[in-house]
């Protein structure tokens, strides 16, 4: 008798807390196709708020409902429950997100990286946690800064208007906007994304994505693109510069690991002076600027922390000197 009983108090107290979600977001008209989406498939709230401890959702807007079909033609239900149900994981952040851990100090400044509940390895193959300077089980998204040098300014907007934004840099080097809004659910915060996330896709993919197609033809010129995509968990250091240019073909492969460090490693948690030894045991210093410009020895990084399934791209404005990087 005691088990059934047990079980139907956790049934009603799942069912209470997704009624307490569903409620949440109804107070907002700007959800009404995501409470429509949940309780047109009961599946799928169960997925979604299938967690125990305090969690954050991205609950994608209305109008992320009708870009995505504007978009693709299609609607997101269509994609089919597996794919549905991974991307309700990665809307899902596994931290208590509001708009005070946003403001002020390294956040402000250089953004933070989050793990989801996305833990599927198609989409999270970054290999054991613990090679990774942010411990997550779960893929992870990085929330930049508003803008830069406005970020205090528009954050303290959201404290007092609960109308700031700011940008979550998701897969496939794509980003949403993020409306800071706090909302409270029973099992943890709410936020507002206008777009779906996008779902990660491996290392090349997502530099081809984000315009660097000279570094994917150097890959495959050395033919170097299964292994790189086969990393479990690396840090692609990727210069906008060719750097193949000048490079003969048998000092490309040695070029190529010199940019590239085991584990993910996110910059929004370096110290200013830690090194990394890169593949080919050259030394990378890192650099943080007063106000949280990262350098990597002398190369500037001017996009940072995009996401990929097996790791993390950072867009650096040069390639890394090899001579500059000598081992000590
Ligand atoms: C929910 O189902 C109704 C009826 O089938 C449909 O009109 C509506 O578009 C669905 N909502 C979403 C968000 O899919
Ligand atoms: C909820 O999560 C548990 C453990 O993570 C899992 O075993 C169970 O199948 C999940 N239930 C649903 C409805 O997703
Ligand atoms: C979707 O497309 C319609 C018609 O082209 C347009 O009026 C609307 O603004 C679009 N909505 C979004 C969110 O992109
Ligand atoms: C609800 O989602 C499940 C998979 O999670 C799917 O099998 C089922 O067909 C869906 N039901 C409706 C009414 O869309
Ligand atoms: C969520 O965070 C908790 C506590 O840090 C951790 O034990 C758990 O493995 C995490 N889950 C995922 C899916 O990352
Ligand atoms: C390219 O590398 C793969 C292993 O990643 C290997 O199996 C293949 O033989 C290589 N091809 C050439 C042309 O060297
Ligand atoms: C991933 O990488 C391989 C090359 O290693 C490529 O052929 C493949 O299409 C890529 N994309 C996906 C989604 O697997
Ligand atoms: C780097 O150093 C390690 C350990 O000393 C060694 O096993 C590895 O072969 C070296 N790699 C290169 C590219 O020299």
């Amino acid at each position: 008798m005691k088990l059934p009983s047990l079980l139907l108090l956790t049934a009603l107290f799942r069912l209470a807390r997704s009624q307490s979600f569903i409620d949440a977001i109804s107070a907002f008209p700007q959800l009404s196709s995501f409470a429509s989406f949940l309780n047109n498939n009961t599946t799928y709230a169960a997925t979604l708020l299938n967690v125990t401890r305090s969690q954050t959702i991205l609950v994608p807007s209305n109008s992320a409902f009708t870009e995505y079909r504007n978009v693709t033609g299609h609607s997101i239900e269509s994609l089919g429950p597996d794919t549905v149900q991974r991307i309700l994981q990665y809307h899902t952040l596994n931290a208590t997100l509001k708009s005070g851990d946003l403001a002020g100090g390294a956040a402000a400044q250089r953004g933070v990286v989050v793990g989801t509940q996305l833990v599927d390895k198609r989409y999270n193959d970054r290999g054991k946690w613990g090679n990774s300077n942010i411990k997550s089980p779960g893929q992870v998204v990085y929330i930049s800064p508003a803008s830069a040098g406005k970020t205090r300014r528009s954050l303290e907007l959201a404290t007092r208007q609960g109308s700031a934004t700011t940008t979550v840099g998701t897969g496939a080097g794509s980003s949403t906007t993020m409306n800071i809004i706090d909302g409270v659910w029973d099992g943890g915060i709410f936020q507002i994304v206008d777009h779906f996330l996008t779902l990660p896709t491996n290392c090349t993919d997502t530099m081809d994505d984000i315009g660097l197609k000279y570094l994917t033809t150097a890959l495959n010129v050395v033919n170097e693109t299964d292994e790189w995509n086969s990393f479990q968990g690396v840090t692609c250091l990727a210069p906008t510069t060719d750097i193949a240019q000048g490079t003969d073909a048998s000092s490309l492969t040695t070029v190529l690991s010199s940019h590239t460090i085991r584990g993910p490693q996110y910059t929004t948690v370096m110290q200013d002076g830690q090194t990394f030894l890169s593949d080919a045991n050259t030394t990378i210093t890192v650099k943080i600027e007063k106000d949280g410009t990262v350098w990597f020895n002398d190369a500037k990084v001017v996009r940072g922390n995009v996401v990929a399934n097996n790791g993390v791209i950072h867009v650096l404005d040069k390639h890394l000197d090899l001579d500059l990087q000598a081992n000590e």
